[in-house]
């Protein structure tokens, strides 16, 4: 299994337009030593497929959330375009992790797709995406959506990849903010992802929303051999001391890495040949600096961040 990082930041990227924290400042003028990086999203593959849709040797792709960012990544990503024909991609399958604007405002990008794109997504996100941001509806005016049924802890294939086995699970993290689960989350509106490949039997779990570490999602962490997680801020606090925000991390979804039993304290308990990967990283992050104590407590740590580009091989 190959994955391809093609969006390591949250919403918002890095540096965020209207932003003028230290990061975004100072990536624009040159000050800060650090990459941008656009919106949350990654790639899967298990490698090229004979005869598949009846190109050979082509390797074909799950895109795992669909970022505003998605044409730009896309253009950076040349495996992804095997350009076989006149219309092509090597997108073979969309999974959505939630219904997070970050996570699925390029599925809009994606319209002149030549035929219905096959969708993963959890009930409570299909709800979302046809009702409060009828996104799914919208597109049925362009090529339209084959809906699969994401179902939760049990294992779902995409049948463009046969050597990948995926399992989606349930995760404490936040639906998004137009959603009517926004105060009340139900199971299935956030999820994290477990692949398994068959081949090799490597396994890597994604989970760029999560909140609080439950007992299933610390198994399939534990169970990994690379763990991609919710990198999004270095404090609790991060939004509030810097005046942009009056919510903590953790209300609006997302466990802060340090202090008391934060991600740092997770991942210290891995075994050490985990492969330890922060994804989604608010342009707010300290670790996006990397000149900053906060990026040296990782390397430390044995901890990476994720880049834009960055491709992973469990
Ligand atoms: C989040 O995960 O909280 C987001 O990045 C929200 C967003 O898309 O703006
Ligand atoms: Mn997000
Ligand atoms: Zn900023």
């Amino acid at each position: 299994m190959k994955i391809r990082v093609l969006g390591s930041a949250a919403g918002g990227g890095f540096p965020q337009w209207n932003c003028n924290c230290h990061n975004c400042a100072g990536v624009r003028d040159g000050t800060v030593r650090a990459r941008p990086r656009t919106q949350s999203s990654i790639a899967v593959t298990s490698g090229p497929v004979e005869n598949y849709e009846a190109i050979d040797h082509a390797a074909p792709w799950a895109l795992i959330n669909a970022s505003p960012d998605v044409l730009f990544q896309l253009r950076d990503s040349p495996a992804l375009q095997p350009a076989q024909q006149i219309r092509d991609t090597g997108i073979a399958g969309i999974v959505l992790i939630d219904g997070q604007i970050d996570h699925t405002t390029g599925l809009y990008m994606l319209r002149e797709a030549t035929r219905p794109w096959q969708l993963w997504c959890t009930e409570s996100v299909y709800a979302d995406l046809t009702r409060r941001n009828p996104i799914l509806d919208v597109l049925s005016h362009y090529c339209g959506i084959d809906h699969r049924p994401l179902p939760l802890g049990e294992e779902f294939r995409i049948e463009a990849l046969p050597a990948l086995r995926w399992r989606a699970l349930p995760v404490a993290s936040k639906p998004p903010p137009y959603s009517p689960n926004r105060a009340a989350p139900l199971a299935g509106d956030n999820i994290g992802l477990v692949m398994t490949d068959q081949r090799t039997g490597s396994k890597a779990f994604y989970a760029p929303g999560l909140a609080a570490i439950d007992e299933p999602a610390w198994q399939a962490m534990r169970s990994a051999d690379c763990v991609l997680v919710d990198g999004t801020f270095w404090s609790d606090d991060e939004m509030i001391h810097l005046g942009l925000s009056s919510q903590r991390a953790r209300d609006i979804g997302h466990l802060a890495q340090s202090g008391e039993g934060g991600m740092l304290e997770w991942l210290e308990r891995l075994p050490a040949s985990t492969r330890k990967i922060l994804i989604h990283v608010n342009n707010t992050n300290p670790i996006l600096d990397e000149d900053s104590p906060q990026r040296a407590e990782l390397t430390r740590r044995g901890i990476e961040v994720a880049w834009d580009g960055m491709e992973i091989e469990p």
